[in-house]
């Protein structure tokens, strides 16, 4: 449920996730799982699992639901039995892509399907289960390669820029009917999608953790990270200095 402030009747609107009803992609493992942990934390009445798998090892207090985002018949279906939803968040994802210059581009169709298209699919589903349970919010995982290309990861960046920029459509028309829509940046967390890489990674939960604060503080975008404040604050500078050492 959503609240007005009491400054503002009109503009400022504050998210309760206490006594709220959630849906979580890709909920089984990974970030998901974190965003799960974290809205019980925070006392959700309820949490929907979106799950590939509903053999999948979940925590209890959680409600399996079957969602592949990619299946269009099971997002709908997921939209009618999830009817009680005012969070949802969009965090299923895949990286997989080919190198620039080699490898065929099935796995960055396969990107572009889950990341990108199946947000949209979930977000025009539940646009109007949202505006019924008094408009609610919709968080988008998306990431700091929304905003700077990767010479590894190039289809996995295009997919996650395409998703950024599709967030911030669905902002503009879920406006009136007072949905907040939250995209939230991080870059490498400790997950099994991160796991070829041998860098830095920040935790899960941080990441989780960092969503419920933007979503109380009614916050359109969550950068989690150093790494993601620093490229978000160099993209109005020159692209020889976003670039220089990648
Ligand atoms: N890890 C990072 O460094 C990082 C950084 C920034 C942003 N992100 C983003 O964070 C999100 C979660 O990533 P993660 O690191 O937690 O990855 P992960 O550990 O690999 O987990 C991915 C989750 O997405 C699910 N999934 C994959 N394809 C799906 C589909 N078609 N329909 C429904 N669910 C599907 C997986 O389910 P199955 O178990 O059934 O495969 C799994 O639950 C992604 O959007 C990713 O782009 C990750």
């Amino acid at each position: 449920m959503r609240r007005s402030s009491p400054q503002s009747l009109t503009e400022t609107m504050i998210m309760d996730i206490n006594g709220s009803v959630a849906l979580v992609t890709g909920a089984n493992r990974g970030i998901g799982m974190a965003f799960t942990e974290a809205l019980l934390a925070h006392g959700a009445a309820k949490v929907y699992a979106g799950v590939r798998d509903l053999n999948a090892a979940l925590n209890p207090r959680l409600t399996p639901l079957q969602l592949d985002v990619t299946d269009e018949g099971q997002v709908d279906a997921a939209a009618r039995a999830a009817a009680d939803v005012n969070i949802v968040v969009n965090n299923a994802g895949v990286i997989g892509g080919p190198s620039l210059m080699q490898g065929s581009l099935d796995g960055a169709r396969r990107e572009m399907e889950v990341n990108y298209l199946g947000t949209w699919a979930v977000s025009r589903a539940f646009a109007p289960v949202l505006a019924g349970n008094g408009g609610g919010a919709l968080v988008n995982m998306l990431s700091v390669t929304s905003w700077v290309a990767h010479r590894r990861f190039p289809s996995y960046a295009a997919s996650k820029s395409a998703q950024w920029s599709l967030t911030n459509a669905f902002r503009m028309a879920l406006r009136e009917q007072g949905t907040l829509v939250v995209g939230v940046h991080a870059g490498y967390v400790d997950t099994e999608l991160a796991a070829e890489v041998d860098s830095p990674k920040i935790d899960a939960g941080d990441v989780a953790e960092a969503a419920m604060s933007g979503l109380l503080n009614d916050e359109p975008e969550v950068l989690v990270d150093e790494v993601t404040r620093n490229v978000r604050a160099a993209l109005s500078g020159d692209l020889e200095i976003l670039y220089a050492n990648r």
